[in-house]
C-alpha cells in the first residue's frame, strides 16, 4: 500500500516507517522537523518537509495514498500548559486540515496515534476501550481527545475508515525528545552518566510500558480494516516505577543515587491496559518483555554516549 506517515521523523513515526518499508509498503513521510530529526527517517521513504497546517501542500502530496498514519503532534504535557494556543493550533487544527485534505483528495483511511491519557483517572484497571473518557488536566490531553473526536466525526459524516490506537507508555531505541520528560530515557541516561535518577512519587506509580517494536507492529495490522475501531495498545502488565529503576540497575550492573522529586501535579497513579480487544480482533500481542526491551534501550543510549 501507499502510506503517508505524518510525524515520521519522530520517535514512534520513524520506527513505524521502517517497519512499513520492511513489510513492503511505500511510505511518504510528512514532518515539519519542529521536533523530529531528519536522520531518523529511513532512506527508503520519500520525505516531504511540510507542516500539517499547510493544507494545499497536503493536497499536493495526498493523491495516490491508500492510508494515512497520523502521528504528527506536539507531545510535551508541561509545555502544553505554557502554550495552549500553539498546542491547540498544531494538534487540533493540524488534524482538521489533514482530514479536510484527505476528504478533498478522496483518501479515506486514517490510523491515529492517541494515548491512554484520554481516560484521565481511570475508573477501573485494566482499562478497556469502552471505559469512559476522563477529565483532562492539561491542554495536551484535550488535544488528543479532540483529535480523536474529529477522526470519529469524519467517519460518521464522510464514511472514513478510522482506527484509533491508544498507546500506553511507549519506550525503546530512538527516543530523543527535547525536552525529554519520559521516565525510561531519563532514568537510563542518568544511570549511564552516573548521575542521580530523578524520581517522582517515590516510584510508587504503576505504568504499562510498551516496547517500540511491538507498538509499531500494531499499526500494520489494521491497514486493511474498514469502519471505526478503537484499540488500546499496552502489555497488560502494570509495573511500579521503582521496580523499573531496579531492573535498570540490575541490567547495567550498578546503582546510582535516587533524587526524590516528591509529587507531581496531574500524574495518574496507575495506568494498565486491557489489550484483549486488539488481541482478539487483530491477533496482536506484545512480544517483548520489559527486561529484553530495556536491554535494547540501554544499548541504544550507551552507543550514543560513547559516540559523543
Ligand atoms: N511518546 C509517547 O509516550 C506517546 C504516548 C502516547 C501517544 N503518543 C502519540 O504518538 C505520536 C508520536 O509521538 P512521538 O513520541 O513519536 O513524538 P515525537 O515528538 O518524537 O514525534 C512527533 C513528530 O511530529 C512532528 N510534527 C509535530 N507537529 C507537526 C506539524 N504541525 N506538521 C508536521 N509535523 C509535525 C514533529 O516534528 C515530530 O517529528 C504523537 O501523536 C503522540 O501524541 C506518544
Amino acid at each position: 500500500m501507499n502510506i503517508l506517515v505524518t510525524g515520521g521523523a519522530g520517535f514512534i513515526g520513524s520506527n513505524v516507517t521502517k517497519l512499513l518499508l520492511d513489510e513492503g509498503h511505500s511510505v511518504t513521510v510528512v514532518d515539519n522537523l519542529s521536533k523530529g530529526h531528519k536522520e531518523n527517517i529511513d532512506q527508503r521513504a520519500t520525505f516531504v518537509q511540510a507542516d500539517l497546517l499547510d493544507q494545499p501542500k497536503l493536497e499536493e502530496i495526498l493523491p495516490e495514498t491508500d492510508a494515512v498514519i497520523h502521528m504528527a503532534s506536539l507531545i510535551e504535557v508541561g509545555e502544553s500548559v505554557k502554550k495552549p494556543v500553539e498546542f491547540s493550533e498544531n494538534n487540533i487544527i493540524g488534524t482538521v486540515k489533514l482530514l479536510e485534505a484527505m476528504k478533498n483528495t478522496g483518501v479515506k483511511k486514517i490510523i491515529f496515534s492517541s494515548s491512554a491519557c484520554v481516560y484521565g483517572t481511570p475508573s477501573k484497571l485494566p482499562i478497556t476501550e469502552d471505559d469512559p473518557l476522563g477529565e483532562q488536566e492539561n491542554p495536551y490531553g484535550i488535544t488528543k481527545v479532540t483529535m480523536e473526536e474529529f477522526c470519529i466525526l469524519y467517519h460518521s459524516l464522510f464514511n472514513f475508515d478510522v482506527i484509533i490506537l491508544r498507546y500506553f507508555n511507549p519506550y525503546g531505541p530512538g527516543e530523543l525528545h527535547q525536552p525529554e520528560t519520559h521516565a525510561i530515557p531519563n532514568f537510563i541516561k542518568a544511570v549511564l552518566s552516573k548521575n542521580p535518577i530523578p524520581l517522582f512519587w517515590k516510584g510508587e506509580q504503576i505504568r504499562d510500558f510498551i516496547y517500540i517494536d511491538d507498538l509499531a507492529y500494531a499499526h500494520i495490522l489494521p491497514l486493511n480494516l474498514s469502519g471505526l475501531h478503537i484499540y488500546n495498545v499496552g502489555t497488560e502488565l502494570g509495573v511500579k516505577v521503582i521496580n523499573l529503576v531496579n531492573t535498570i540497575f540490575k541490567l547495567v550492573g550498578y546503582e546510582t543515587p535516587i533524587n526524590h522529586k516528591g509529587e507531581r501535579e496531574g500524574d495518574v497513579s496507575s495506568l494498565v491496559a486491557s489489550s484483549e480487544k486488539i488481541k482478539k480482533e487483530l491477533g496482536w500481542k506484545a512480544e517483548i518483555n520489559l527486561e529484553e526491551g530495556l536491554r535494547k534501550t540501554i544499548d541504544f543510549y550507551r552507543s550514543r554516549l560513547s559516540s559523543t
